[in-house]
């Protein structure tokens, strides 16, 4: 059976449903493609890739549900969230939160990779608009087309922003960078950096990034009890699952699904994000620290350790350096 572990965002063949957005008069303002679809309740795992061009309107918006986290690279933009305007700068990340108004004024060509939760579209949903646009590509001109709808039910246009107070973007709470982290947990070859907290996702996810050190190695318990998806985004890691193997580079998405071993390993410094989030990271660690002071002893107990991970979701069983 097969099952695509290793989603290079820069491989064409990862594409699903490219679309082009562009403004009445013809110009286009977003290249967008859909890279995974959502699976399960909070429909986690929605991941999609734009390239945006320069364009004078913030297409300002909202949404009552849904999350979205996006990862921005290439070149600055002006980001207009809850009131304030910065110019965002590639390798920051920017979290809009249900009802939290959101726009982007862009000079240059930028670019997000787009990780969502509770935006439910589906493969269905692409199906049928790709046929739509095959067998009927002018319907959307087309004067009995409903007008609201069908597709995007959960993007609320706002009105653009007028006067908004321009700020560096660490002023902005909904902009965040691997260097401004809101926890850390260093380790021996790995530090974990929290950048989005579970509190501010409803409890969804949470968002850390793993700093690797080349020859850092981790190790799955032998049946995790959840699929994962990790970004990688700085380095080289090698990845084994059950039998096979490959390698994950710069801008690629890897998927560990539920009940298969794995085990991670470093082939050069490397930073990788835990991007389905479902690990209560912060729990465990913070849990473990307060053991280490109150009880070392129990620490140093596997069986209690072991405990203390499946209370919080954390399917990592050893961690190490390769000799
Ligand atoms: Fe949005």
């Amino acid at each position: 059976m097969e099952y695509q572990y290793l989603i290079d965002v820069n491989d064409q063949r990862n594409w699903h449903f490219p679309i082009v957005n562009a403004e009445a008069n013809g110009n286009v303002w977003e290249e967008a493609r859909t890279i995974h679809f959502p699976v399960g309740r909070d429909s986690l795992m929605r991941v999609t890739d734009s390239v945006f061009h320069p364009q004078p309107t913030a297409h300002c918006h909202y949404h009552r549900e849904a999350c979205e986290i996006f990862f921005w690279s290439m070149a600055p933009f002006d980001f207009y969230s809850g009131g304030k305007v910065a110019e965002v700068e590639p390798g920051c990340i920017t979290l809009h939160r249900p009802y939290e108004p959101h726009g982007f004024g862009f000079h240059d060509i930028s670019r997000k990779l787009g990780f969502f939760h509770r935006m439910d579209m589906t493969l269905e949903d692409g199906t049928c608009s790709a046929l739509l646009r095959e067998k009927r590509p002018d319907a959307r001109k087309d004067p009995d087309f409903p007008k609201d709808g069908p597709v995007m039910p959960d993007i609320i246009r706002a009105e653009d922003p007028v006067d908004w107070q321009r700020v560096r973007w660490q002023e902005m709470d909904c902009v965040r960078h691997i260097s401004r982290p809101l926890a850390v947990e260093r380790f021996d070859g790995v530090t974990m950096k929290m950048l989005i907290a579970r509190w501010e996702t409803a409890g969804v996810k949470e968002i850390w990034a793993a700093e690797m050190e080349k020859g850092f190695t981790a190790c799955s318990n032998p049946y995790p009890l959840k699929t994962e998806m990790l970004y990688v985004t700085e380095g080289e890691v090698k990845f084994t699952v059950y039998d096979d193997t490959f390698i994950a580079h710069k801008e690629c998405i890897v998927k560990l699904p539920k009940y298969g071993e794995y085990r991670i390993e470093a082939l050069s410094d490397a930073v990788v994000y835990d991007v389905n989030g479902q690990t209560e990271w912060f729990s465990f660690f913070r849990s473990r620290s307060s053991i280490r002071t109150t009880d070392p002893a129990r620490l140093a107990d596997p069986e209690a350790m072991r405990e203390l991970k499946r209370r919080h979701g954390c399917e990592i069983r050893t961690i190490g350096r390769n000799a």
